[in-house]
């Protein structure tokens, strides 16, 4: 039997055409994401094979075949198209993890929109900064998220349709319609829209430190990097069952729970149901999954509740572990090796990376706290933040830092261009995290180089939460840091100055939480607040979120020199 090629293997002679050939692309002809994922296999023999098996916290489940997926992801296409939707046009998926998601974003790709996902948790302020950013003309939502887009429609003119997958008989309104997806006629052929590899496919939107979360552009030719990480790294095979336990909300959710693993024909199991570790080792065990993506929060909760419990389910299956979002500590990768008998392998990227870029590779030596080495075709280093160049010899702390040009790398940020080339320094791709690089070219997490608060693998940008502490009528200044956290790694906290004559209590704090939670979401909720007579500000009067962070970490607050005195 052939062996697997190892990280050296694979290093070697590596090129993308490699993924090109295997997804039987030529430079030149079409290439669309919602096509590949369905079409193509099952013109390759795989119509019948199980797709996506879906499952709610209910019990209740739906079972799809690769071509159930081509002709539900037809027919969605199909509809948006006879609304007089456009290609290019921004669609974006607001629901819960319903079938009618994954079909929607293969449709919405086949018909040549920019497909927008966004958490159905986002409350009202959160819709609309993404809503209107994008300009988006259409969303496609369940009865029970509705009520927050219809508070928005007044200040969303361009917002022609708003699409309810379960309308049912209920009643609709001015721009609504129903689209049930399992009782239209099937359309059994849809000739998808010619999509380039540059033409864009999915908006996602990330949270940055200054201004409003920014749009990542991807675009169709993503898939190439997308399927050939998911096929190495996930190390997916014909014959496995596949979870991402991650919502498309956010990009793992999109590039390695729909795209990565349905390119590579793969059957996916979808659970649509909160953290629970007894319904996870139980839905793992009943549906027999090989593979698992999951994130260190996820983890952190499941090492809280011991490993008997694993022990109580068959997870004999279990053949390959992976994570993503946030540093997985080294207690939770020995952790799983006892639990499971296997580590969770780290693997490191971004929402404008589009894929995986460090990874621990199959059967390269797992060290645990470390993020692995980049993937082959990635050519990466730690910058000195000092000179902008790569730091030379191991184990110095620096920027992480990419060579431009990987199949999945995002092309822009939606109406921000400016904002898009500030992340390039002397060549070189800046993710904004810092790192160092061992000996052996392991790269070792230190810490972001921004002030984006990374909650339970979720960014949350302190502008937005700032900005939205701002319209409640008690608060007079603002700031949004991050605090440490065991379990989710870091939490919001806020420091407020009030109006004068308003005096802090607990009711008033619990109020402006719940604010928060309701016009942004539960993530960016702060989970502590601080009322303070004054806040750190430099002299042109910049709130320094730098000092109050510091103080959060017990880290040195560093040069104050240019603050005001307080
Ligand atoms: C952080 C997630 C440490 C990092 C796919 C990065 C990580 C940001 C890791 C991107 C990891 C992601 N170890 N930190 N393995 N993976 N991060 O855009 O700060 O939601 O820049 O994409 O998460 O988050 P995003």
């Amino acid at each position: 039997m052939a062996t697997t090629p190892t990280y050296e293997d694979r290093l070697k002679d590596f090129s993308w055409s490699l993924a090109e050939q295997e997804l039987g692309y030529r430079k030149g002809d079409p290439l669309n994401i919602g096509w590949h994922c369905s079409d193509r296999l099952c013109r390759q023999g795989l119509a019948d094979k199980t797709a996506l098996v879906w499952e709610d916290f209910s019990g209740a489940t739906k079972t799809y075949t690769f071509d159930d997926l081509r002709v539900l992801s037809n027919t969605f296409a199909a509809h948006l198209q006879g609304l007089g939707i456009q290609p290019g046009e921004r669609v974006c998926l607001f629901m819960d993890r319903v079938p009618e998601l994954y079909l929607g974003f293969l449709g919405g790709l086949k018909m040549g929109a920019v497909v927008q996902p966004l958490f159905s948790a986002f409350g009202a302020d959160s819709l609309w900064t993404r809503l209107d950013d994008a300009g988006t003309t259409a969303i496609v939502t369940q009865r029970k998220h509705v009520a927050k887009v219809r508070k928005l429609l007044d200040k969303l003119p361009q917002l022609r349709h708003v699409i309810l997958v379960d309308a049912g008989d209920g009643p609709l309104r001015e721009r609504e319609s129903g689209l049930d997806l399992h009782a239209l006629p099937r359309v059994e052929t849809f000739d998808a829209h010619p999509t380039g590899p540059e033409t864009p496919s999915v908006l996602h939107y990330t949270s940055g430190t200054t201004g409003q979360p920014k749009g990542a552009q991807h675009v169709h030719y993503s898939l190439i990097s997308q399927y050939l990480t998911a096929k190495w790294v996930l190390d997916l095979r014909p014959d496995d069952v596949y979870w991402c336990n991650a919502d498309p909300g956010w990009v793992t959710g999109t590039s390695y729970g729909i795209i990565g693993p349905w390119a590579n024909g793969v059957t996916q199991v979808v659970l649509d149901s909160g953290f629970n570790a007894e319904k996870w080792y139980d839905f793992m065990a009943r549906r027999g999954v090989t593979v698992w993506y999951s994130a260190p929060t996820a983890i952190r909760l499941l090492m809280r509740e011991g490993s008997d419990l694993v022990r109580k389910h068959d997870l004999s299956r279990l053949r390959h572990l992976c994570s993503v979002g946030e540093p997985l500590n080294a207690e939770a990768v020995v952790w799983s090796q006892e639990a499971f008998g296997k580590p969770f392998h780290d693997t490191y990227w971004q929402t404008e990376t589009g894929c995986m870029m460090i990874t621990n590779f199959p059967g390269m030596k797992v060290k645990p706290g470390s993020m692995g080495k980049p993937f082959p075709g990635i050519t990466a280093t730690v910058l000195d933040p000092n000179t902008n160049l790569p730091h030379e010899g191991t184990g110095r702390v620096g920027l992480i830092a990419i060579r431009p040009g990987w199949p999945s790398q995002i092309r822009g940020y939606w109406n921000n261009q400016a904002g898009y080339e500030r992340k390039f320094v002397n060549g070189w791709y800046i993710c904004g995290d810092r790192a160092s690089i061992d000996a052996d070219g392991y790269y070792w997490f230190v810490g972001r180089d921004d002030d984006v608060i990374n909650t339970g693998g979720h960014l949350v940008g302190p502008f937005e939460i700032e900005s939205a502490l701002l319209e409640h009528p008690a608060v007079a200044e603002s700031a949004a840091v991050a605090k440490p956290d065991p379990v989710n790694m870091e939490v919001v906290k806020a420091f407020v100055t009030l109006k004068p004559g308003i005096a802090p209590d607990d009711d008033l704090e619990l109020e402006i939480m719940n604010f928060i939670r309701k016009k942004l979401s539960p993530l960016a909720m702060p989970q502590e607040i601080e009322f303070t007579d004054s806040l750190p500000k430099t002299r042109s009067g910049k709130i320094v979120r730098r000092i109050l962070r510091a103080r959060e970490f017990g880290e040195p607050e560093g040069d104050l020199s240019t603050l005001m005195s307080e």
